[in-house]
């Protein structure tokens, strides 16, 4: 019968080893057994960026990213999208199921009711220059926020890690719009607890003079949608910064703004800003194969395609391609859609991106959209982070209550001088020494 084992032998010494294999993984410690002599550290795997190293066992979140699949918690992303809110998902990540009526009112009002951030906060940001990149107020804001709660440390009380899940949530579009406020030198504007989850964040965001702020239903829906796509995506980058912070014990806080500082990167959640700079540069559609031609020789990146994952067409941009127009029938059409659905169908047909499976990817098309509800380019990596706070946090949780986890401490191949010894020459005149 066959075995769930992997027979290596070690040409070096001839000598046999059996390794187990699980769900597809061999446990990289077990190489450590195979060495050539008893002093020899025994064999590491190598694998920059991670290309092919599981770090954890999760339950929240499934990509196939050959046949463009995502699911949270095993439902299917569109289907998430078209009958759920925000906040549902955001609790389905969380807690593993969608809320019953009565733990959906609950979840809601502990979300509602942790919307105003403390006074000090208001200086903190008033604090930053007029032109500061909102991500760079969000994230450090974010950190500043551990100060305001010190129990926070205690990670490993439930009810306390609870507390802190909640105050997240519902904080960071607070911050986020306080951010944008005060980029454009407007008064900040206090949460509407009448309002949803993203009709709130767009009355923090647009309320001028009048005395209640009434939300489009469509972009208040196309928001929602927005959240639920971006909610989380497995192992990432910003992800994986969350969990190796929060290895160490650090508070949800400062892990979160590190995670926000990993997300805020051109190759990762900064790239929807990107994409619409990249689409104004290019700036009409008959330059849309210079532009292919110089992205081929190496001048720079398709923005917005091509995904570490998905050899496929990503689902969510998928969605947000269809969504676009619906956006777009309330705002008026943005005039870089063309230029984007020209550009996805030249380089779709193009053997460079064909033959690399490259395709658009969530950043594609919601750039686009965030720029047709007034959103300014440089708040798009802000409008990933907040959604994509509720998977930090199912990651950061399920992380610490892994028994498998340690703190995260990955080994190095060193390739820098062997031990060698200083050269000390004593200069008389000086009573000095010269280290040569
Ligand atoms: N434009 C042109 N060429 C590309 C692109 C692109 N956007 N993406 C990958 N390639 C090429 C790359 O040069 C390489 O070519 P070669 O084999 O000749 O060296 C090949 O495709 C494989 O790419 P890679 O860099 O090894 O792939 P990766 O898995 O390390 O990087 C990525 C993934 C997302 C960082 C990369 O595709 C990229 O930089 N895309 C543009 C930035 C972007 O849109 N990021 C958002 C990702 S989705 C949102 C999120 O979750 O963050």
């Amino acid at each position: 019968m066959a075995k769930d084992t992997l027979s290596v032998t070690d040409n070096r010494t001839g000598r046999q080893y059996e390794i187990p294999i699980t769900d597809g993984t061999i446990p990289a410690p077990e190489l450590r057994k195979i060495k050539t002599s008893t002093e020899d550290f025994g064999l590491m795997s190598y694998d920059p960026a991670y290309l092919n190293t599981a770090s954890c066992r999760s339950k929240i979140t499934f990509i196939d990213g050959d046949r463009g699949i995502l699911e949270y918690r095993g439902y299917p992303i569109d289907q998430l999208a078209e009958h759920c809110t925000y906040l549902d998902v955001a609790y389905l990540l969380l807690f593993g199921e969608l809320p019953s009526p009565d733990q959906k009112t609950s979840w809601t009002r502990q979300i509602t009711t942790h919307t105003i951030v403390h006074e000090n906060i208001k200086k903190f940001v008033d604090g930053f220059q007029h032109d500061a990149h909102p991500m760079g107020m969000f994230l450090s804001t974010v950190g500043a926020l551990s100060t305001f709660y010190p129990d926070a440390k205690n990670i490993f009380s439930e009810d306390i890690r609870r507390r802190q899940i909640h105050r997240l949530i519902a904080k960071v579009p607070t911050i986020a719009a306080y951010a944008y406020r005060h980029s454009i030198g407007m008064p900040y504007v206090l949460p509407d607890n009448d309002l949803s989850f993203p009709g709130n964040f767009l009355n923090m965001l647009f309320k001028m003079t009048e005395l209640k702020y009434k939300p489009s239903p469509v972009l208040e829906r196309a928001l929602d949608v927005l959240f639920i796509l971006h909610a989380d995506h497995e192992q990432n980058c910003s992800t994986s910064a969350m969990r190796a912070i929060g290895s160490s014990h650090a508070d949800p806080y400062s892990s979160l703004a590190g995670a926000a500082a990993a997300l805020y990167g051109p190759l990762h959640g900064g790239a929807n800003e990107q994409v619409l700079r990249m689409l104004a540069l290019i700036g009409s559609k008959d330059r849309i194969l210079e532009f292919i031609t110089d992205v081929k020789q190496g001048k720079g990146k398709l923005m917005g395609f091509g995904h570490r994952v998905y050899k496929n067409y990503d689902p969510r941009a998928k969605i947000l391609k269809n969504m676009a127009h619906e956006v777009f029938e309330v705002c008026g059409r943005n005039p870089l859609i063309d230029i984007a659905v020209e550009l996805e169908r030249i380089a779709l047909q193009d053997d460079y991106f064909v033959s690399r499976k490259l395709y658009p990817n969530v950043d594609f098309y919601s750039g686009l959209i965030y720029q047709a509800m007034g959103f300014p380019v440089d708040m798009f990596p802000v409008l990933f982070a907040i959604p994509r706070t509720a998977g930090w946090l199912a990651q950061w949780e399920e992380m610490l209550l892994d028994p498998e986890q340690k703190i995260t401490r990955p080994r190095q191949v060193f390739i820098g001088p062997k031990r060698r010894d200083l050269t000390i020459a004593k200069v008389s005149t000086s009573k000095a020494t010269t280290i040569v």
